[in-house]
């Protein structure tokens, strides 16, 4: 842990980091709490003042120098990522990149943040809006991401001018130690930013008892992000959630089948279908649905299952047990219920790994589990659809409304069916949209505000309205 830029907590029992791949341990972080989390609270309070008060420019500069550290290091961030949750090593390549791409984008945001002037209703006034940061900012970060969810919140806190304490997944801490290190490095004042490891709920529970935080920025499960609504009520602290995502991939008629094969493999198996914007459920129109499920299981075969350490393997395991149990059930529910496995449907568990085969269900139905809730695992079910209408009103019946996919060569139709869709991003012929510079979020149950973008830092900063009489 790092609190108020000393390394701490050797003294603290540890918590074990497993690589899932293979069962073995990698490391181990101090098992933080209540008392470690309010160090870090009172850190990132005292540093708020004189953080907030350097001009955009001076923080700019701190987090460009992260931002190149991280592309230097890309190599040990990748290879920690791979080795405490299993991330294929390409992908945490990826990762590290996406992610320091938000440091830089919102080190340039933060010069941006403009406030207003606004004309006055009567002579003698001059209305304006002045924007300030927000305070201490808490950060609550899943482990599918390691480092990505936690440079999307990082960057633009710290360019508004708020402080930061960071609370990542006890499954994927390290990847988090790895990045505070770089942060050391770039010598950012002590303070302002702290990282505290160990048990979620004790940490959660100072987190939102002190008064200090201000906001609260967490990606993970709905359910947690209710609980995090309910209690930040009392002190109507601020949030950011980035909450669970059930996405539609509706494949019209006119698609472009290879267009269309891409991007439902991008979308996939893309983190072995552990992203909240990955396509779970794919809704094929008639005219194509033959076609479609013979060329899409074909490119599915070609996936390597394996360890990600392996540069050639495309999927890699679970995170834990019950990930994998989760995905079983789901297949087995489908199959249970008349829907046919084309290929895969298997777990694998030699070695002490958790992996799931690479798995197309076709002829699935809205009553199977895996229509209705996220499986989180390399498994694309497949339902037959007749039209358009139909399309949106499956997609749409769901509380969830993070990420859709459209797959059709009709601008006309494809606008229509984008306009009717309530979810936050759409990739429209396209299965990877997330970029640094565009508002990712969800509607419905998939949460409150956007992150990325210049909506992004708008989460940081209060308006605070004045009105001055002039003499
Ligand atoms: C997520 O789905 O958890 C994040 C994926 C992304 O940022 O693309």
């Amino acid at each position: 842990m790092n609190i108020n830029g000393e390394w701490v907590g050797g003294e603290l029992d540890t918590k074990d980091v497993v690589n899932p791949a293979n069962g073995k341990t990698v490391g181990t972080v101090p098992n933080g709490g209540e008392a470690e989390a309010e160090q870090a609270i009172t850190a990132a309070h005292e540093a708020f003042g004189p953080w907030s008060e350097l001009t955009a420019y001076e923080r700019a500069g701190y987090l460009k120098k992260l931002h190149q550290l991280m592309l230097d290091n890309q190599e040990e961030l990748a290879q920690i990522m791979t080795l405490e949750m299993g991330k294929p090593i390409n992908e945490s390549r990826g990762e590290v990149n996406y992610a320091a791409s938000f440091i830089e984008w919102f080190a340039e945001e933060g010069k941006r943040i403009y406030g207003e002037t606004i004309p006055a209703h009567v002579q003698g006034k001059r209305l304006q809006v002045w924007k300030k940061p927000v305070g201490v900012v808490a950060a609550i970060t899943p482990w599918n991401f390691p480092v990505a969810m936690l440079t999307r919140k990082m960057g633009p806190a710290l360019a508004a001018g708020c402080t930061f304490m960071m609370k990542p997944s006890g499954d994927s801490p390290l990847t988090a130690v790895k990045l505070m290190e770089l942060c050391e490095k770039a010598g950012f004042p002590k303070g302002v930013i702290n990282l505290v490891t160990g048990s979620s709920s004790k940490i959660t529970k100072a987190i939102m008892e002190n008064k200090k935080v201000r906001k609260i920025t967490f990606t993970g499960s709905t359910e947690v992000g209710k609980l995090l609504i309910k209690q930040s009520a009392d002190q109507v602290k601020r949030l950011s959630l980035e909450l669970g995502g059930h996405a539609p991939l509706i494949v019209l008629d006119d698609a472009n089948l290879e267009t269309a094969v891409k991007g439902v493999m991008a979308s996939k198996f893309r983190n072995a279908g552990q992203t909240c914007i990955c396509a779970n459920r794919i809704y094929v129109q008639s005219g194509v649905y033959d076609a479609f499920v013979e060329k899409f299981s074909e490119a599915v075969e070609q996936l390597k299952v394996g360890d990600g350490e392996d540069e050639s393997v495309d999927i890699g395991p679970l995170i834990n047990q019950a990930g994998l149990d989760k995905v079983n059930s789901h297949v087995e529910d489908a199959v249970t219920k008349g829907a046919a496995v084309v290929t895969g449907g298997e777990a694998i568990t030699d070695d002490g790994g958790v992996f799931f085969q690479p798995t197309v269900i076709k002829d699935v139905d809205p009553s199977m589990v895996m229509m209705q809730e996220e499986t989180f695992g390399p498994v694309a079910p497949i339902q037959k659809i007749e039209t358009i209408d139909e399309a949106v009103s499956f997609a749409n019946d769901t509380p969830y409304g993070l990420a859709a996919y459209v797959f059709t060569e009709n601008v006309s139709k494809g606008t229509q069916l984008i306009e009717q869709l309530n979810f936050g991003i759409v990739g429209w012929n396209d299965g990877a949209p997330s970029a640094a510079q565009v508002p990712f979020g969800g509607m419905k149950e998939s949460g409150i505000g956007r992150e990325g973008g210049h909506e992004g830092i708008e989460a940081f900063v209060e308006s605070q309205y004045v009105s001055i009489g002039m003499n």
